[in-house]
């Protein structure tokens, strides 16, 4: 696939956001940005959470990272000082380490915190990049409100299960908070995962979902589809290693649809 740009000075910045744990924030944005990497868009992943978990699945180790979005964060480098190639072409990373803990805690400490990714992102040398994908913590803290803060997109990821949608209102909440106070133009969408064909609750839940939020939920539903956790765990995009799987076309058919709203 030839190398593509889009009509825009600075990159189109996607943020995958939510309260709760285990509703493939990770997955999403592994598998999002390979996607777009592979449509020809050159696509910066960065790692906002302390668990490091992108940066794991990418092949690299958090514990051994010298450099992170940490550094980015804390005003010591810039996002493509820091930045490193992957595997995938097109596709770079800014990987977490074990200082983002310490960010994580003390990043409210600084005035005017919430622009400091906004600020970095908005650099010249980052207009190389098309995509940007940023990986949140589960937690709606100081790291989330940054990256809501410099983000276009948030998609929320949502399973169908009660838990899930508790924290959803409080996810939602933060998004109207970020909307009011530093980014007005915050668009939010949320996407349901872990979509299990076999489960009544599943589709209740769903019906339920579109009926309350008609034109938020996003037409594309992830399903159940157990080689993303193969493919975490040989540390290589569902796109390289089950190209042909469920989760790939899944995927994929969520890039077409989110081009949409990146190239408009
Ligand atoms: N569609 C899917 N089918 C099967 N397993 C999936 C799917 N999506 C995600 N998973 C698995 O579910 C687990 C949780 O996913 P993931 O780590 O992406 O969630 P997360 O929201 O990023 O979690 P955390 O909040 O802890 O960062 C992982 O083991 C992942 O491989
Ligand atoms: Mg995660």
């Amino acid at each position: 696939m030839a190398n593509k740009t889009l009509s825009r000075t600075t990159p189109y910045v996607i943020a995958l956001c939510h309260q709760k744990g285990g509703v493939a924030k990770t997955t999403t944005a592994l598998a999002l940005a390979a996607c777009f990497a592979e449509q020809g868009l050159d696509t910066m992943l960065i790692d906002l959470d302390p668990q490091g978990n992108s940066t794991g699945a990418m092949g690299l180790n958090p514990l051994t990272m010298f450099h992170s979005a940490a550094d980015v964060l804390l005003g010591n480098g810039n996002l493509v000082g820091m930045s490193r190639e992957t595997g995938t072409t097109r596709l770079d990373i800014i990987p977490a380490n074990a200082d983002m803990l310490i960010v994580d805690r003390c990043l409210h400490l600084r005035s005017d915190f919430e622009y400091v990714l906004r600020d970095q992102l908005q650099k010249p040398g980052m207009a190389h990049y098309s995509l940007v994908l940023l990986d949140c913590p589960p937690a709606l803290g100081s790291l989330a409100t940054t990256a809501l803060t410099a983000s276009d997109l948030v998609i929320i990821p949502t399973q169908c299960e009660y838990f899930s949608m508790q924290a959803l209102k409080n996810t939602l909440k933060l998004v109207e908070t970020v909307r009011a106070k530093t980014n007005p133009a915050l668009t939010h969408r949320m996407l349901v995962t872990l979509f299990d064909e076999r489960i009544g609750l599943h589709h209740s839940s769903l019906k339920q979902l579109r009926k309350h939020f008609p034109r938020v939920v996003l037409k594309t539903i992830i399903g159940i589809d157990s080689k993303l956790r193969e493919s975490q765990l040989m540390q290589q995009p569902i796109t390289h290693y089950a190209t042909h799987s469920r989760a790939a076309r899944h995927y994929r058919q969520l890039t077409e649809e989110l081009l949409k709203y990146v190239q408009s």
